[in-house]
């Protein structure tokens, strides 16, 4: 079967054995045959980068469902299953006046992917709203949950990209979320420009939601017209030491102090200065809005993405002393 549509990057991949399941019963009955030794989990497709073929048996996690656990007069407990998409799951807590996750609107992917990186854009991370998981231990087919502080939430990163790497899969997430005194964070430059050109004062969860919108459409292109995987790198956190040296080179490079020890520098800024912006090599190129981003023209396949993506690193890493990681996952 091919994958070209189960991915955002639209890499055209054919898997040799791809099952859908609806619920855990049927995901639980899948694994107990064991058809494959390798089992490669299919949720939104919005974060791999995929080779031409695929020997593993792909299960499509399609499982659907969205509950209200409990509420209080100001907060509400949302359990979602695997397979529902973020951004329509994110309308839905909008529509409800359910706040917390405006500043993730329009992220691609399915909310059972979205634990493994801890998504997040504008000032806010899923790990802020996230209560716990289920998930479904791939051997022995036992259920589990991980609570917040056993997700080891990082940035870009969590429990479930190392130590238990493979051994689950996330089956639902449970959200705490409230109902009123939303704490809202429109800090970051862009949601303080966009609310200013409206003129909105006091902005409602839906308005912050609005303009992430209208950011993210502004500089990130659709994957449905236009394949890509959002950020292909993560910015790099580097020490004070290589800093400073970088500063030295690059006094007018932005960078955001984490520490006195840590500086996170733009792997856009990194990306633009390398010249790769806009760039386009056959049908592989980096977007022309935002240099973070690699985009699929139609036809390329994973290894001509990679090798644009190995290009831009060592070029980056000449010039800067800097390597940048793929945030995205490579199969
Ligand atoms: N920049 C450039 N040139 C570019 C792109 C960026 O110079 O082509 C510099 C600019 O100085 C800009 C700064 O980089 O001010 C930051 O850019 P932006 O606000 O677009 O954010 P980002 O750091 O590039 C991160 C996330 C995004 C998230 C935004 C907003 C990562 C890897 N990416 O991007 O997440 O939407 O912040 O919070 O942390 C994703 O993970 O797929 C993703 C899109």
């Amino acid at each position: 079967k091919s994958l070209k549509h189960y991915n955002t990057f639209g890499i055209d991949c054919t898997a040799r054995y791809f099952v859908s399941v609806e619920t855990v019963k049927e995901l639980k009955e899948v694994l107990s045959q064991k058809i494959s030794d390798e089992i490669f989990i299919l949720g939104g497709g919005s974060n791999m980068l995929l080779p031409a073929k695929l020997n593993s048996f792909v299960i499509h996690l399609n499982l659907k469902g969205i509950e209200v656990l409990d509420q209080t007069q100001s907060e509400v407990r949302i359990k979602v299953m695997a397979g529902e998409n973020w951004h329509e799951f994110v309308q839905y807590c909008i529509a409800n006046d359910f706040g917390g996750l405006e500043n993730l609107s329009l992220i691609p992917g399915n909310v059972g992917t979205a634990p493994i990186q801890n998504i997040g854009a504008y000032g806010v991370e899923l790990k802020d709203t996230f209560e716990s998981c289920t998930v479904l231990d791939i051997e022995n087919l036992n259920e589990k949950e991980f609570s917040n502080e056993e997700c080891k939430f990082g940035y870009r990163n969590s429990i479930f990209k190392n130590e238990v790497k493979g051994k689950y899969i996330i089956t639902s997430v449970t959200f705490k979320l409230t109902k009123k005194d939303h704490k809202l964070s429109i800090s970051y430059g862009d949601i303080q420009k966009v609310l200013a050109e409206k003129n909105i004062l006091n902005p409602s969860i839906k308005d912050v939601s609005d303009a992430v919108i209208a950011i993210r459409q502004s500089k990130l292109p659709d994957p449905k017209v236009l394949g890509n995987s959002g950020s292909f790198f993560k910015n790099p956190i580097v020490d004070k030491d290589t800093f400073e040296e970088f500063r030295k080179k690059y006094p007018e490079a932005p960078f955001y102090e984490i520490s006195p020890k840590e500086y996170k520098i733009p792997a856009g800024w990194l990306i633009e200065k390398s010249g790769f912006k806009g760039k386009r090599f056959g049908d592989a190129g980096v977007h022309k809005k935002q240099a973070l981003v690699l985009v699929n023209y139609g036809e390329a396949t994973g290894k001509e993405i990679w090798q644009l993506a190995m290009d831009i690193q060592k070029k980056v890493k000449d010039l800067s002393g800097i390597t940048i990681e793929p945030e995205v996952n490579i199969f």
